[in-house]
């Protein structure tokens, strides 16, 4: 498969690994709607589901098909023929359509959970490789576990299945063990040892079990993978998966770390589709949650309020209407200092002199020990009732 050098790949997985979380399922409908606006947020791929694990999931991947036809789609299966040929079938509508197939690379899941040896596990993965290639072109190989497997085993691995046709190689950190040096050294290792690496995109799979999935992602990119697996709001498996949101905002925000690497999302899209996502799926999104929390843009501190009404600059590192909301929230608390306060007055339309600004702070000072949340009306009825000097 040609790529581009330059562009950071987002596969999207909300609506397979996210959508496998007890209690985010969707109907089809549904998970068409989310699609729609994944691909109008500009990712490149959509892994659509599981087609074999239920009749529903095979035709979401119809359907999904079927309605997404600028973006690639992708359909998961274990390394055997009957996934796989379910996978090839329920992909039949896509224009550009991926396999996803794979197995355990560690010695954990090798042992454990296959009853099985290295070289037996190799020989099923090139086998379900060459397999898939016999209904699509493009097909990518996920060696499960990988950020516990051994890396010597892994390499051969990884070219084993190239060998067979793999257009995209998955190094997934399934259980979110690994730390970010870690990780980019494990990548780094697969682009020094295995001789034709430079045939395929490799892709990384972080889980955040230990809140680190973004961190090694990046790590990821950094020594040279090319296509980032996430989801919305970073939902999926226990903890999560890699949120897609923190993905390109740091691309953006650090572009100079990333050798003019560029993804084609459209940020402006994040607060919507993180919202629509949320509310589909049953999965509030944590109030202090990077980029798409309720909190991310709300300045609440009395130092932190008057430093950005000086300098957006001073607090913001992002602007708010990047990520699709039309202004930073100043809260007004009992932390608040007079700066916040003449804002949000002025805001309402009062302009107050320095001395009647002294009286109403202490009496807001009063009302905010006692209140969490300061309206509009509350700002409003407080100067009402307020003896002011001029
Ligand atoms: O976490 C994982 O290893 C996966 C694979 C199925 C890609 O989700
Ligand atoms: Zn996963």
């Amino acid at each position: 498969m040609l790529h581009d050098p330059n562009h950071l790949y987002i596969f999207d997985t909300t609506l397979r690994d996210g959508e496998q979380v007890p209690g985010c399922q969707l109907s089809t409908p549904e998970k068409v709607e989310i699609g729609i606006e994944l691909q109008r947020l500009g990712v490149d791929i959509v892994e659509a589901g599981f087609p074999v694990s239920s009749p529903g999931d095979y035709q979401s991947v119809v359907e999904l098909s079927k309605n997404l036809q600028d973006v690639i789609i992708c359909a998961l299966t274990r390394a055997n023929e009957n996934d796989i040929k379910v996978a090839a079938e329920s992909l039949q509508y896509a224009k550009r359509g991926r396999i996803h197939t794979g197995i355990g690379s560690s010695d954990t899941h090798i042992q454990y959970k296959f009853n099985s040896t290295r070289d037996k596990i190799l020989e099923r993965a090139v086998a379900a490789v060459k397999y898939a290639k016999t209904f699509v072109e493009d097909v990518e190989f996920y060696a499960e576990d990988a950020g516990r497997a051994d890396d010597e085993y892994l390499a051969r691995m990884i070219e084993a299945v190239i060998a067979a046709g793999a257009t995209v190689v998955n190094i997934p950190d399934t259980n979110g063990y690994c730390l970010p040096h870690q990780y980019a050294a494990k990548i780094q290792y697969l682009k020094e040892n295995v001789k034709n690496i430079d045939q395929a995109i490799i892709s990384v799979h972080c889980h955040n079990d230990l809140g680190l999935a973004t961190a090694n992602s990046i790590a990821g990119v950094i020594a040279g993978a090319r296509q980032v697996e996430c989801t919305i709001n970073g939902i999926g498996e226990r903890a999560g998966n890699t949120s897609l949101e923190e993905v390109a905002m740091i691309t953006q925000v650090h572009h100079n770390a990333f050798d003019g690497l560029k993804t084609n999302i459209n940020s402006k899209q994040f607060t919507s589709i993180s919202r629509k996502v949320a509310s589909m799926m049953h999965m509030p999104v944590q109030p202090n949650k990077a980029i798409v929390g309720r909190n991310a843009f709300a300045h609440s501190s009395g130092i932190h309020q008057d430093g950005f009404l000086k300098h957006r600059e001073n607090y913001e590192i992002i602007k708010p209407e990047d990520v699709g909301l039309d202004e930073a929230d100043i809260i007004l608390t009992a932390r608040s200092g007079r700066h916040a306060l003449k804002h949000h007055l002025e805001r309402i339309g009062f302009q107050l002199e320095k001395s009647d600004l002294d009286i109403v702070y202490g009496k807001f000072l009063d009302l905010a020990d006692g209140k969490k949340n300061i309206t509009d009306d509350d700002l409003t009825q407080l100067v009402n009732t307020t003896t002011l000097n001029a």
